[in-house]
Parts: C-alpha cells; sequence; structure tokens
C-alpha cells in the first residue's frame, strides 16, 4: 500500500486526529519518506494475522453478505454478528447456510451468532454488562450493539486488532480493500491505542439515466459540520479535520476498543469521536495508560468507491437524527451549537420539537466485564453460536 503521510494533525489533549490520507498505490514496497510511507505485502500480512473482522448483519440480500465474506483478506478471523429475522422467513438459517459454505470452500476460521441469542444474555448478565439488554431480557437491537457482542467475542479471541464492515455492500473487492487499510493505519500508528476511520472516494449514485459519482453522503456531511463545530467552540480555531463523523467501516487496536463506550444505533460512529474528545481532552481519564501512550485517529480515503443499499428516506431521517443528538447531548455543546442542531433537524424534517431529542443510551466500556464468565456461560447457555476453525 503506498499512502500519503498526514500533513496536518490536530491535538487534543492526548488524542491526536490526523487529516485525511489519500491511497496512492494498492501495492508497494516497504519504505518512508516525509510525505509517504509504502506499507509492504509481509507488513499487511502480519497485521491481518493478529486481526478480527466483525460483521453486523440485519435481513440483508444473501448474495451481498457472501460477496462480503469471500473477500475478507487471508489471516483475518471473522464474526458474523446477525440480528436477521428467525421463524418462518428464517433469514439467520439461510445466513448459516452462506456461512457454513464458506468455511467448507475456503477453510476462513468463521464463528456466528444470533444478536437474540438467549445464552448472549445469561453471559452478559452474568459478566456485570446488563445495560446491553432489552426490558425482556434479550441484547436490544441496534447495529451499534451487534458490534459490542463482536467485540465481546474478538475480545476472548486474544488478538491485537478489531475492524468493523457491513454486510450491505455491492462491491465486494472494497472490503478487501478496508481491510487492507485499516491495518494500514495500524501499522502507522506510534501508540498502541490506534483508531482507523474510512472516508469513501465516491458515493455513487443513479441520477435519472447514469451513474454520478457523489463525493459526500446526506448524512455525512452534516455531521462532519457539527463535529468540527463542537471542535472548534472550544479551540477557538475554526477546523474542518473531521471528514470521518458516521464512518461506519471503521478499526481499532483491542487496546483502544475494550476502553472505548458506545452509543446506540447510529449514533455510534461521531459518539467515539465525542467519547475521545469528552474523556481524554476535556475529562480527568481513568485510562491512564492511554493517556500518557496517547491516542491516534487515522482517517484514509479509500481507492474504491462505496455502493451499499439504498434504505430510503427515513433511514437517512435516522441516522441523522442518531448522529446530532450525540452531538447535542455532548458535555462539549453550548447553546449556540444545540440551536444549529436543532434548526438542522427542523429543517430536514427529522424532528419538529426540542423534546424529542431524546439522549441516546451509553454502553461503557467493556474493559469491566468478567470475560471468563462471559465465555464460560454463553459456551454453556449459546443456542446459536457456531464456530469454524
Ligand atoms: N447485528 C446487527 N444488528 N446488524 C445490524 C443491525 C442490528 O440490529 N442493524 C443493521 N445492521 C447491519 C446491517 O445489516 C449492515 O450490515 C450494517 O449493520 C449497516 O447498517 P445499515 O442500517 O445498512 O446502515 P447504512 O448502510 O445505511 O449506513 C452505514 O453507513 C453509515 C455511514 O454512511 C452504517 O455503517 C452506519 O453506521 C454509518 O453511519
Amino acid at each position: 500500500m503506498l499512502i500519503e503521510l498526514p500533513r496536518h494533525t490536530e491535538i487534543f489533549g492526548c488524542v491526536k486526529i490526523h487529516e485525511l490520507q489519500k491511497v496512492l498505490k494498492f501495492e508497494s514496497n516497504s519504505f518512508e519518506s516525509p510525505l509517504l510511507r509504502g506499507v509492504s505485502r509481509e507488513e499487511i500480512d502480519e497485521i491481518l494475522h493478529k486481526t478480527v473482522v466483525i460483521v453486523p448483519v440485519k435481513d440483508e440480500k444473501l448474495h451481498l453478505l457472501d460477496g462480503v465474506l469471500r473477500s475478507i483478506p487471508q489471516g483475518c478471523e471473522i464474526i458474523v454478528v446477525s440480528n436477521s429475522q428467525r421463524g418462518e422467513n428464517d433469514v439467520f438459517r439461510m445466513e448459516k447456510e452462506i456461512v457454513s459454505n464458506f468455511h467448507r470452500v475456503t477453510k476462513h476460521p468463521i464463528t456466528m451468532i444470533h444478536q437474540k441469542d438467549p445464552g448472549l444474555s445469561v453471559a452478559f448478565k452474568e459478566a456485570g454488562y446488563e445495560v446491553i439488554l432489552d426490558n425482556s431480557g434479550f441484547v436490544r437491537n441496534g447495529k451499534a450493539e451487534g458490534m459490542v457482542v463482536g467485540l465481546t467475542l474478538a475480545k476472548n479471541m486474544n488478538k491485537d486488532y478489531v475492524c468493523f464492515v457491513d454486510a450491505d455492500n455491492y462491491i465486494p473487492c472494497s472490503v478487501n480493500e478496508y481491510i487492507k487499510l485499516y491495518a494500514t493505519g495500524f501499522i502507522l500508528s506510534k501508540t498502541p491505542y490506534s483508531m482507523v476511520r474510512l472516508h469513501w472516494r465516491y458515493k455513487p449514485k443513479v441520477m435519472e439515466d447514469r451513474l454520478y459519482f457523489k463525493k459526500w453522503g446526506r448524512v455525512s456531511e452534516i455531521t462532519n459540520r457539527f463535529l468540527n463545530l463542537l471542535i472548534s467552540i472550544h479551540t477557538g480555531f475554526e477546523t474542518n479535520i473531521i471528514k470521518t463523523g458516521n464512518a461506519g467501516e471503521h478499526g481499532m487496536s483491542m487496546k483502544l476498543a475494550e476502553i472505548m463506550a458506545h452509543s446506540t444505533g447510529y449514533s455510534v460512529e461521531p459518539y467515539q469521536l465525542i467519547y475521545l474528545l469528552e474523556e481524554f481532552w476535556k475529562g480527568d481519564s481513568k485510562f491512564k495508560e492511554a493517556v500518557n501512550l496517547g491516542i491516534e485517529v487515522y482517517q484514509i480515503e479509500t481507492l474504491n468507491p462505496h455502493v451499499h443499499e439504498d434504505k430510503g428516506d427515513e433511514h437517512i431521517k435516522e441516522m441523522l437524527f442518531g448522529s446530532l443528538s450525540t452531538i447535542y447531548h455532548s458535555k462539549l455543546a453550548n447553546d449556540k451549537i444545540k440551536n444549529e442542531i436543532l434548526e438542522e433537524l427542523k429543517k430536514n424534517e427529522v424532528i419538529k420539537k426540542e423534546k424529542e431529542l431524546k439522549k441516546n443510551k451509553i454502553l461503557p466500556p467493556i474493559i469491566n466485564m468478567n470475560m471468563k464468565k462471559f465465555i464460560e456461560v454463553l459456551l454453556s447457555h449459546s443456542e446459536t453460536l457456531i464456530t469454524y476453525q
């Protein structure tokens, strides 16, 4: 991988956020110059063997899930966390077929679980993490909750890195690129506490009768603007450093992932940045090793465009609501930014009144969970956990 080195970095306490980096060539030898870094296949391979890839999935087209799995690079562990329909139209059963066929043909190790597995409920409860359960005692719905299930399983695989790829991707090989870009970011990082967030080069849309390669998604543009404003009101300097507020595609070192808090639903990605700023810039964090060694956030622009399932205007509104409400409720937000967020949501017909802006539930870091207990209980109670080695 040949990648630009960040020319500009903004520093917030022990958190460094690097500006967007471009990929210049997909393959390279290993070298470093003041402006560029070539990362060799061997270097990337070494990281891949220490990586777990989590695929959250809910009722996606089976072809898409199949394509995503097949393009995950060799060496990584895979965890599929499904919240798909069961019962009469048993989508989960069909996903299980896809996964077992994938393993039979490729021999790639893969683990799969259903988010509503009663064994997961008992395991989370016994491990002291009931906060992820709903009133009926099951893990709540939501992509973020699926991510935390995956993260907890990944923690038990003793790997160093964990990353996420969505299952609704129409260009399988872009997934291969994403995972190699995460590995590249981890190689560049000078600290064991790192995060890599991807910005898609283009997000093509069909407009009239042709493909139009849009640069920004509607939600991302707005979320980034408000995250940057949130920073600016504290530094007194305007910034546009944040380009990946809604980066569904992202990865973290396990050390960072286990001290990360997670907001629910679609606020999960913007909240990761807010959490880092609140906890490690404006807060007095109890995670002293992270404070001493520092945290780095890399933002990388992909070569591939991103083509995913178009889920319509209501879905966009839901994402905008999740993203902006998490900024609105941040300890860092002042009245000015709160008012602007309200106006933006009203303008986009997402809400009518301020009181609709409920605070998102926050899932605390998994570091305090009793992992030994979690795995012990899960293995004895799970009805859906499948592990192919
Ligand atoms: N396990 C699990 N549980 N997975 C879920 C759930 C759930 O409750 N809900 C959605 N997913 C899966 C989807 O099947 C898909 O693989 C992935 O999570 C993304 O969810 P979508 O609802 O399809 O989101 P999106 O594709 O519109 O948005 C993506 O990009 C945004 C940035 O543009 C997501 O990654 C967003 O989180 C991101 O902000």
